[in-house]
């Protein structure tokens, strides 16, 4: 949506991932405290979102409005807003454009549009994943769209996020309609799923941009059915496709590698660069995949995925990867944080289910250092 939000891609926290429908407002309370403690809130995680079974079935007979559960968030949902708002972070919230829910716990907001945006907004919710299950077969672009001039009229600004699964094309007619859409069905904590989200996503690069984002579902970083190295390709690819970085992960229990590829900076920065262009496959050679990310400031972002079961060598030359032609180039490896001078050809070798990201500047090492200051006194 070009209204000014999402202009990068969002970052944040969804419960779905690790826990289901087995949801509290303790988790929530508990992951906005580990976002400002560990350091995740200044790497640029900002949206705690709450997922499916927040709700009671049945809306208030009165008002007709969405009630809290009792059990799972007795507070209710505007004192957990506030307490979120209170640690500089924000709350997001789901629903679905149908009859109830996918988990069928509660009811969707088809027909409801405009009280339930209302409601979401009287809360304080500043983000809105709108799911697609029980939808009575209506169209997907009018139930969209629908709740897209719902939020509107509140005038709170709430990112808006499309989750009808890739099903209708969403890329197609997303970009006037919400900030980001799913383009794929779910997630599962497996290798393979990764590998299949990020081939149905990467081809949609072109219909990327600030404000309107590919979304190739949550990351699964620390839920356990992956190795670490695993976990970084998911975060390398994810990043280089400026995917939203939605944690699926129970960040209580946490490992210091699960934060550790969480809080990478360097990779986290090329994800949320400013120029907001998904990264394109450059090459596939046998599951060799060669990935290219322009960057506002000049430089590329590269990964080197290697999809085989084999440790590969890769070799990109700074041509292929359109940079300008210089005597000399800084390579800047984002997980081992170091940085190299190369004439222009950047190799690597890559392990089985390993990515090597680099963020490439044309020029010598020396190019942007300030000159040394003179001695005092
Ligand atoms: C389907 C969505 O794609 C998932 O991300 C999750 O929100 C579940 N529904 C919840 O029921």
């Amino acid at each position: 949506l070009p209204d000014g939000l999402a202009l990068t891609p969002p970052m944040g926290f969804n419960n779905w991932n690790a826990t289901g429908c087995d949801i509290n407002e303790q988790m929530i309370r508990d992951t906005a405290d580990i976002f400002v403690s560990s350091g995740l809130k200044d790497a640029g995680y900002e949206y705690v979102n709450i997922d499916d079974c927040w709700a009671e079935p049945q809306r208030d007979p009165v008002t007709g409005r969405y009630v809290a559960h009792h059990e799972r968030f007795p507070s209710g949902i505007k004192a957990l807003a506030d307490y979120v708002h209170g640690k500089g972070l924000k709350l997001g919230i789901y629903t679905s454009a149908g009859t109830e829910t996918c988990a069928r716990t509660m009811p969707g907001s088809l027909d409801h549009e405009e009280l339930d945006a209302q409601t979401f907004a009287d809360w304080g919710v500043d983000y809105l994943k709108y799911d697609n299950c029980h939808n009575q077969g209506r169209p997907a672009v009018e139930r969209y769209t629908k709740m897209r001039d719902a939020l509107k009229k509140t005038g709170r600004p709430i990112v808006y996020s499309i989750c009808e699964w890739g099903q209708n094309k969403p890329w197609e007619w997303g970009k006037d309609v919400g900030h980001l859409w799913r383009t794929t069905g779910d997630i599962t904590d497996s290798w393979t799923s990764v590998v299949s989200l990020f081939k149905q996503n990467a081809p949609l690069a072109p219909y990327a941009g600030p404000g309107h984002w590919n979304d190739p579902d949550m990351l699964e970083v620390g839920n356990g059915g992956m190795t670490d190295r695993e976990y970084r390709s998911h975060f390398s690819l994810w990043s280089i496709m400026a995917a939203p970085l939605l944690i699926g992960s129970d960040l209580r229990k946490a490992t210091p590698r699960t934060m550790e590829i969480l809080r990478n900076r360097e990779v986290i920065a090329v994800d949320q660069d400013a120029l907001g262009v998904q990264g394109r496959v450059l090459r596939d050679a046998g599951g060799r995949w060669v990935l290219v990310k322009p960057l506002a400031n000049g430089d590329v972002a590269v990964a080197l995925f290697n999809e085989t079961e084999e440790t590969a060598t890769f070799e990109v030359t700074a041509a292929e990867l359109g940079l300008p032609k210089r005597p000399a180039y800084v390579v800047r490896d984002l997980w081992a944080h170091r940085s190299f001078e190369s004439a222009g050809t950047f190799s690597a070798s890559v392990p089985a289910h390993g990515t090597v990201m680099y963020r490439i500047k044309p020029g010598a090492r020396n190019w942007w250092r300030q000159p040394p200051l003179p001695e005092y006194g």
